[in-house]
């Protein structure tokens, strides 16, 4: 047996599939993304969404203006598609450069998720669009029906919608978003490469008894929920497998700590601020270290079409205690608007030790 490593360098790594959010919150969050990912496919669920070219383009100036100095980071941008957006709309707004990819939430299926699409079929001319331009369509895969049980919904998306759409589409590339279930680890794992799916590292460390464990745990909760411990290990197994079709993607999901701990907590998870240490945790675990650098660096940029990042990360074995929230201090707004300590997020792995740490990136 080899001794266990004690440095680790990968080629820089690319979170595809972020919440920075806006205001005061993107000034907090942003700078734990940009320290260590290249670039990062920016979700479009702000309230209002970003639907059109010049919001995306006005959002991405406010993301470069947060970036702390000297800070090498590339948001890539996604448009929010909704029943009547038009395909010469994200046509467009790809051809320019201003957004990489198209997001697809089914109406009402997650956090600002109202204005999504209530009909896949009536979709189709924007999609058949995307198919053309070689744009990947970004699917968060759940029914919202209320018969369905919420532990099965990602499983029914697959079986009552995602098979049919792509059908229909067999040249557009898609991303099944934070997969949490066998069967969408199964649907990826026979039909890539032109399907792929991100998984993010609380779905790789939490099943769902951790929601309930000792009480009811808002810092767990979030949408797809986390499910039993046999599809966590079917993530793990396919996050490990070095199949380029499953990549890293954080879901980072930031809510003020008041906002998850309300009588309706809001569904999301800030993981952020340890993101890379947390899947080297996991990758070390299944003995599989040698293949964190393929899902973190390697397959997503190839899934996109897009160059590797010439940079590199260095991860260090030093033990590190998570703290339980986000400590500041905080970059105010230039209206002086900064986030209040008692808004700022809850972290994952809060209180926690970790084996690995970020120690420098170029
Ligand atoms: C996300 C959010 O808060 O925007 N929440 C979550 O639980 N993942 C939305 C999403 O990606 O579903
Ligand atoms: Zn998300």
């Amino acid at each position: 047996m080899t001794d266990a490593p004690s440095r680790l360098t990968l080629r820089r790594p690319d979170d595809w599939h972020v919440h920075l959010r806006d205001g005061a919150m993107l000034h907090a969050v942003l700078p734990a993304t940009a320290r260590v990912f290249g670039r990062a496919i920016v979700m479009p669920n702000l309230k209002p969404p970003i639907t059109r070219v010049d919001q995306a383009i006005a959002y991405r100036d406010r993301i470069l203006e947060a970036l702390p100095e000297g800070v090498q980071f590339t948001p890539l941008m996604t448009v929010y598609l909704t029943d009547d957006l038009s395909p010469a709309v994200v046509e467009k707004g790809f051809l320019e450069g201003v957004w990489t990819a198209a997001k697809l939430y089914p109406a009402n299926a997650t956090t600002n998720s109202a204005a999504g699409v209530t009909d896949l079929v009536a979709l189709a001319p924007v999609l058949a669009a995307m198919e053309a331009l070689g744009m990947p369509l970004l699917v968060h895969g759940e029914v919202t029906d209320p018969d369905v049980d919420i532990f099965d919904r990602e499983a029914v998306f697959i079986e009552r919608h995602l098979i049919a759409l792509r059908e229909r589409h067999p040249r557009l590339k898609v991303v099944l978003e934070h997969i949490t279930t066998a069967q969408a680890v199964d649907y990826v794992a026979s039909e890539g490469p032109i399907l792929a799916a991100t998984i993010t590292p609380h779905h790789l460390h939490l099943n769902r008894n951790a929601v309930f464990a000792g009480g009811l745990r808002s810092d767990f909760y979030c949408l797809p929920v986390v499910k039993r411990e046999t599809h966590r290990r079917a993530l793990v197994k396919a996050a490990t497998s070095g199949d380029p079709s499953f990549f890293l993607g954080t879901d980072s999901a930031p809510h003020p700590r008041a906002g998850k701990e309300s009588a309706c907590g809001c569904a999301g998870i800030f993981n952020a601020l340890h993101a890379l240490e947390s899947y080297a945790t996991l990758f070390e675990k299944e003995g599989a270290l040698d293949r964190l650098e393929a899902f973190a660096s390697e397959s997503g940029p190839r899934f996109y079409g897009l160059p590797l990042n010439e940079g590199s990360v260095t991860l260090e074995r030093s033990h590190q205690q998570v703290p339980e929230r986000l400590e500041g201090p905080f970059k105010a707004l230039p209206d002086g608007s900064t986030l209040d300590s008692h808004q700022a997020p809850v972290l994952f792995h809060g209180g926690e030790l970790l084996p690995w740490r970020v120690t420098e990136v170029s």
